[in-house]
């Protein structure tokens, strides 16, 4: 795999194309009402990633990460604030735009892989792209040179059942890379890989986000991937911490994904 061979470094730019962030939270707030009391999940969270950026996202489990991916996905909208991408308001975005916008322009890569039953890796991942609008003989041509080039060449009439963990995790990775998404979201993308998997995968969006100008946020609790990172930020109970409370956040990083948010 040539993941580990990332284009030279360049500066993220501000907006790349349209001199703007690729995606703008401000002050978002989603709080969960289904069981009775209120989560306050994301509570008033401001930050912005830039074309050809990887910012990595941390926190303790329960700390919002994954409803904060959905919300930047669109596919949940916040009770307050605003999220923007390359200056469009998700929240006034008409439903079709929207629909658009997460089968066009953003790539979910999920923590759990959805990968159906008996249906072979590549038509797994052909699938995935015939319901973003390709054809069949388009979709195995986008996505074959992805799952070589995360080692699964020889794995594509393998079933997932015929996968270990890893490979079932680098082929959902790969159909989403085949869609060239200018916004990467990856909700934990190297929790069953080994380390030098992990390295690689990460080394690999890192390079995406460089070459293509798109814009990563990682969710992770490896260290050595967050490293990768250009910028880290650290969620707790739905909040970020501030530049000042660099202590906790180093407490935070290295404590791990266990740990509840509210006693
Ligand atoms: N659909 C839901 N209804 C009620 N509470 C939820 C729902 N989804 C998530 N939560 C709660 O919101 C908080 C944040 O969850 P989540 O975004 O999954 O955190 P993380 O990804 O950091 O583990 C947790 O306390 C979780 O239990
Ligand atoms: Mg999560």
């Amino acid at each position: 795999m040539s993941a580990t061979q990332s284009a030279p470094p360049k500066t993220p730019q501000r907006g790349g194309d349209d001199d703007q962030p690729l995606l703008e939270l401000e002050d978002v707030v989603k709080h969960y009402h289904s069981t009775g009391e209120v989560v306050r999940a994301v509570d008033g969270v401001s930050f912005s990633l830039c074309s050809g950026e990887m910012l990595a996202l941390h926190g303790p489990s329960g700390s919002g990460k994954t409803t904060l991916l959905f919300l930047a996905a669109g596919l949940m909208r916040p009770e307050g604030g605003t999220l923007r991408f390359r200056g469009r308001d998700l929240a006034t975005m008409p439903e079709r735009e929207l629909s658009a916008y997460l089968r066009g322009q953003v790539g979910f890569i999920h923590q759990h892989t959805h990968l159906m039953g008996n249906v072979s890796a590549l038509e797994n991942a052909c699938l995935y792209l015939i319901l973003g609008g390709l054809s069949l003989r388009q979709a195995k041509a986008a996505v074959i040179p992805w799952l070589e080039r995360v080692g699964l060449g020889d794995r594509l009439s393998h079933t997932p059942e015929q996968l270990s963990g890893g490979e079932r995790q680098r082929l959902a990775i790969a159909r989403v890379l085949a869609k060239h998404p200018r916004l990467i979201l990856a909700d934990e993308p190297t929790g069953n890989l080994d380390s030098v998997r992990s390295h690689e995968i990460v080394a690999l969006l890192h390079s995406i986000a460089r070459e293509r100008s798109a814009g990563v946020l990682l969710v992770t609790h490896d260290l050595e991937a967050a490293g990768a990172a250009d910028r880290r930020m650290v969620l707790r109970d739905g909040r970020l911490l501030e530049a000042g409370d660099q202590e906790q956040a180093r407490a935070l990083i290295a404590g791990g994904p266990d740990g509840h948010r509210r006693p």
